[in-house]
């Protein structure tokens, strides 16, 4: 079985942080176009996750447009593609309007997949607080979720684990802002479940920590610019998984590109 990950594709305005255009924003649509390519003529998934973060924030109007445009074009696949809502989908995009765009009921879900269920989950961060979390009916909702047979995976935008951020060009100074403030209540509620790996996306970079013998994954995103030059390259980075019964392999495209072989 095989999945491929996108995620921090950022559709949306060019501009410096700190001075250098980390975020390679105009580049975003094609390597979109060209993942999406990829995919249905060689890596042929049985499904894509797009890992939120797809529109860089505007204003209302701007945003809604970047977002239909990275939905049509992920619609070319041909596979299912599952989405999840990143912190800047939710700075001016309502959750109404994301249910209405994905044609979904809610913003977490799970989809099961011969020995495996997949569990979306939807890391909230509260505008204009900071506070990031997962809201107490989706916690519920979870409980019930992970009492399977089933070989869990679980996909979420922010990290669902505390995270050392330093060196990271977003978050070295900002942790917090990475990560739910409820992890606690989380790991409660996966202790002793079948949960064998997780991904998340948001801190634009490739790492990886243990908590608990399971292995949380942090992918890279599409454009972000690692070339240390003010204006440079996007890192073209997508995630491709190749999983059976006992291993997975993870393989992190494009500029410091990673790979993991993990039993399961
Ligand atoms: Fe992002
Ligand atoms: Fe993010």
């Amino acid at each position: 079985m095989k999945f491929a990950i996108i995620n921090d594709i950022h559709i949306g305005d060019y501009r410096p942080h700190k001075g250098i255009y980390r975020k390679a924003t105009p580049h975003a649509e094609k390597l979109l176009r060209n993942f999406v390519q990829k995919m249905n003529n060689s890596f042929m998934p049985d499904f894509v996750v797009q890992g939120g973060d797809m529109v860089e924030e505007i204003n209302l109007s701007v945003d809604k447009k970047n977002y239909k445009k990275g939905l049509a074009i992920l619609s070319k696949l041909n596979c299912p593609v599952y989405h999840l809502v990143g912190n800047h989908e939710l700075k001016y995009l309502s959750i109404k309007y994301l249910k209405e765009a994905l044609k979904y009921k809610k913003l977490y879900f799970n989809v099961d997949c011969k020995n495996f269920r997949f569990i979306f989950l939807f890391t909230k961060r509260f505008y204009p607080s900071k506070e990031i979390k997962l809201d107490f009916s989706q916690l519920k909702w979870l409980k019930k979720k992970v009492n399977t047979d089933k070989k869990i995976i679980i996909f979420s935008h922010h990290s669902l684990v505390p995270v050392n951020t330093r060196g990271n060009f977003w978050f070295s100074g900002r942790p917090d802002l990475t990560f739910i403030k409820n992890h606690s209540q989380f790991l409660n509620t996966i202790a002793g479940k079948n949960v064998k790996l997780v991904f998340n996306g948001h801190l634009h970079w490739n790492k990886r920590v243990v908590v608990n013998g399971i292995h949380y994954i942090t992918v890279q995103s599409l454009v972000e610019n690692t070339s240390g030059k003010i204006e440079g390259p996007p890192a073209n980075a997508f995630t491709l998984v190749s999983l059976n019964d006992n291993f997975v392999s993870i393989k992190t495209t494009g500029r410091g590109s990673k790979d993991y072989k993990i039993k399961i």
